[in-house]
């Protein structure tokens, strides 16, 4: 196929919900753009082997721990309950085909040019495709954007082979409901893919190098009872256990771990292993090209999102932060913005962060534990699900909401929560703190009844104990 040369103002390197949402503003701002992407459809790990296919995972199996934990509790009877995994992943591959043709409608709809291949960056303002069906494009720009992503971390000892040693990509397209299954890591990923197979009759042991589960971002008595929650639901998880070995053998797996000074050993199926994400610079010829790694491998860059290259950028997982869909796109547009002169800007300290299992986890800002180590003056408010009408007529009362505000300010410093809803409830606290709201603004604000969200308020009442179903 012959050589094409183009021209553009922004080349965006990356069509994750960083890359292509930077494109889109940029497009919007008036840029000529154009997006690099070596999957087959745009949407990055997030839409197509990420958050998007776990979720429609995680609501169908939610429905159907229902059916078979809950259901006759509520007067819903039925015979013979099953699960169709072929249907079930149909539907999740049908959910990403058309979010992916969605994004691909968004791109023309922005006249934004989008070449199927691999990027390599070859010069300050030239990026080479090597294009996925052959040949290979010349892409030249005024300032380019890196968003690459990042790909799951491997155990040194123990690389994938895809079958028996997976990671959350084929975690997510398991063609049956293996009989055991062990999960290292209980981060984010290794908690939501355990709660998927488990609520199908897996049986699931997660193993934890950390004292708790969920420990990023969360205090130590909101990961404590998640746990408590999700061993209720049967799952097994063994904090303090360090993975040594595993060894694959034809027919299943064995996973040694050394558990407080002692070893353990576990047979199964096969392991997931979910123990981080590391940034993709594989392939991108970054540092050929002159741009600087920080010493964890993300690409260096300074406070409006330029490498040392100036007129290259780079947002999202490849960068410092945490590797969350949503950080990387308020980057994106803020890069944009940068590139059009406006005060692109992202506030850093109000990313929230959710765990999508049952039930939710999500917390904003602060935490009660960071913000004691940092000898910080707070007041906390808790308030548990036990005491709100709607959780208990909903059958969720598996919960409890924590607001950390300034002892002397009132200043909302952080939230935290576990509820059926958290991801949704949560955008409540985000809201008010990028505000800089107070507690005493949350617990003032007018809460319809009966809902979850009437937890937010009175968590926010009880940081001056005057929560009124306490
Ligand atoms: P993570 O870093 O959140 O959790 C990995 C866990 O594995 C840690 O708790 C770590 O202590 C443990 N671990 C590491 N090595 C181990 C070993 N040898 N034995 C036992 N445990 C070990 O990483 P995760 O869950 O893989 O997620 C990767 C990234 O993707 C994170 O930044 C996460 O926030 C993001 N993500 C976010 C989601 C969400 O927002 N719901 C969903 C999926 C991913």
């Amino acid at each position: 196929m012959a050589k094409d040369t183009k021209s553009f103002e922004i080349v965006v390197v990356g069509g994750g919900p960083g890359g292509y949402v930077a494109a889109i503003r940029a497009a919007q701002l008036g840029f000529k753009v154009a997006i690099v992407e070596g999957r087959s459809q745009l949407g990055g790990t997030c839409m197509n082997v990420g958050c998007i296919p776990s979720k429609a995972l995680l609501y169908t199996t939610e429905h159907f721990h229902f059916l078979e934990h809950d259901a006759a509790a509520h007067g819903i009877l039925f015979k013979d309950l099953k699960i169709d995994v072929a249907k079930m992943m149909a539907r999740k591959d049908a959910v990403v085909a058309q979010l992916g043709k969605g994004i691909a409608g968004l791109m023309k709809k922005n006249k934004i040019e989008v070449f199927f291949g691999w990027g390599k960056l070859a010069g300050d303002h030239t990026v080479e495709v090597a294009l996925s069906d052959g040949g290979s494009a010349t892409l030249e720009a005024e300032n380019i954007i890196l968003a690459t992503g990042s790909v799951p971390v491997e155990l040194p000892f123990a690389p994938c082979d895809g079958e028996k040693i997976i990671t959350s990509d084929q975690g997510i397209a398991l063609p049956e409901v293996p009989a055991k299954m062990v999960v290292i890591g209980g981060g984010a990923i290794g908690l939501e893919l355990a709660s998927v197979w488990n609520r199908l009759g897996s049986e699931v042991t997660v193993l934890e190098f950390l004292p708790r589960v969920a420990a990023v971002g969360f205090d130590a008595d909101i990961s404590r009872a998640a746990q408590r929650s999700f061993e209720k639901q049967g799952l097994t998880i063994k904090t303090g256990a360090k993975v040594e070995a595993i060894k694959a053998g034809k027919k299943g797996v064995t996973v040694q771990a050394e558990e407080d000074g002692k070893k353990a050993t576990y047979d199964a199926d096969l392991v997931l292993v979910a123990v981080g994400r590391k940034p993709n610079v594989h392939g991108l010829g970054a540092e050929e090209a002159g741009i600087k790694l920080t010493e964890k491998g993300r690409i260096e860059v300074n406070e409006r999102w330029q490498t040392s290259k100036l007129n290259v950028y780079a947002i999202g997982d490849v960068v410092a932060g945490p590797m969350l869909a949503h950080k990387a796109e308020e980057e994106g547009v803020a890069v944009a913005e940068i590139l059009a002169g406006l005060p692109g800007h992202v506030n850093e300290g109000v990313i929230p962060n959710v765990i999508y299992t049952a039930p939710e986890i999500a917390s904003v800002g602060l935490g009660e534990d960071a913000a004691k180590e940092r000898k910080l003056k707070i007041k906390v408010g808790k308030f548990s699900l036990m005491a709100n009408g709607r959780a208990l007529a909903m059958g969720a009362t598996d919960g409890q909401v924590k607001v950390i505000a300034d002892a002397e300010t009132d200043r909302v410093l952080g939230v935290q929560m576990i509820a059926a809803t958290a991801s949704d409830l949560i955008a409540e606290a985000v809201l008010l703190m990028e505000f800089g709201g107070s507690a005493e603004d949350l617990a003032r604000t007018v809460h319809a009844h009966p809902t979850l969200s009437e937890a937010n308020k009175e968590a926010a009442l009880a940081v001056d104990k005057r929560a009124l179903h306490a």
